[in-house]
């Protein structure tokens, strides 16, 4: 158990990915509050200096690394270049992920090949490439943040909705794999979110009806640590929803 002055991921190396704005950002908050170092990952260096200042600002501990995940081997150099830095990736956070909305019907097939690839295909690359070390030392937690979407689709939202149901499949299956290396794979399947995602989308009246409250990004936040942390200690290959309202 924790003691209860213990912060929650106290010097945990923590891998996020997206970090520089949205859900990304608000989970490395949370990290960094609780005591983690935290690695940003994404496109832009500017942006993930910004969130890397405030953090800092804020007495958390952070650093940055710039990857553009829809190629390979960017990120495989950028694993390599924080194991050379730190030494080991106790926890990946896999939050980076693309929408569209359209009705299937009108989708370009290119733009459907292009979320499940992201959502799902470069999310298990970045899995793969953290992976080798984590078994070497046989601890690792791997936080995917899938969707309430990948659970029961959402209208206009095939591609997105199927590539977060493969994520899910994916960390569950994952997680049956790596139970003897005591590496922890599990889901976080957010309802609504305040961020730059959800108001893009051409469903959102569709969804705001249907699918209740917008749940606050902290609380996300805290819901990634809760099973990154040893407070989840033996927890794995779970599917966890986090939404206001339970809509089937
Ligand atoms: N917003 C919601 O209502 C909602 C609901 C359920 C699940 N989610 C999931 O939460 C996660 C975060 O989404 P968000 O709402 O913060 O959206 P967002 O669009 O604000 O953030 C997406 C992040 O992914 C990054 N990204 C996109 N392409 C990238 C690339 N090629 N390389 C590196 N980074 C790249 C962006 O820079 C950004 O940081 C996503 O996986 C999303 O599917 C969001």
């Amino acid at each position: 158990m924790l003691n209860a002055k213990e912060k929650l991921v106290q010097d945990k190396i923590v891998v996020v990915t997206g970090a520089n704005r949205g859900l990304g950002k608000a989970i490395a908050e949370v990290f960094a509050w609780e005591g983690a170092v935290v690695l940003l990952l994404g496109r832009s260096r500017d942006a993930l200096l910004e969130v890397e200042e405030e953090l800092r600002t804020k007495g958390g501990r952070a650093d940055h690394c710039v990857c553009d995940l829809s190629t390979d081997e960017h990120i495989y150099a950028a694993v390599d270049e924080i194991l050379k830095k730190y030494g080991r990736i106790d926890v990946l956070v896999n939050n980076a992920g693309i929408e569209t909305d359209l009705p299937f019907i009108k989708m370009p097939m290119e733009l459907f090949d292009e979320m499940m690839r992201f959502n799902f295909r470069q999310l298990a690359v970045m899995t793969k490439a953290v992976l080798p070390a984590m078994m070497e030392r046989k601890y690792g937690s791997i936080v995917n943040i899938a969707s309430a979407a990948g659970e029961r689709g959402l209208p206009e939202s095939t591609a997105y909705s199927a590539s977060k149901a493969a994520v899910i499949n994916f960390s569950q299956t994952l997680a049956e794999e790596l139970r003897p290396y005591h590496i922890r794979v599990n889901c976080l399947n957010p309802g609504l979110l305040d961020t730059e995602l959800f108001w893009q989308s051409a469903t959102k009246d569709y969804l705001l009806e249907k699918c209740g409250d917008i749940i606050s990004l902290e609380t996300l936040g805290y819901s990634a640590v809760f099973l990154a942390s040893d407070l989840s200690d033996g927890l794995t290959c779970q599917s966890v929803t986090v939404r206001g309202i339970s809509r089937w």
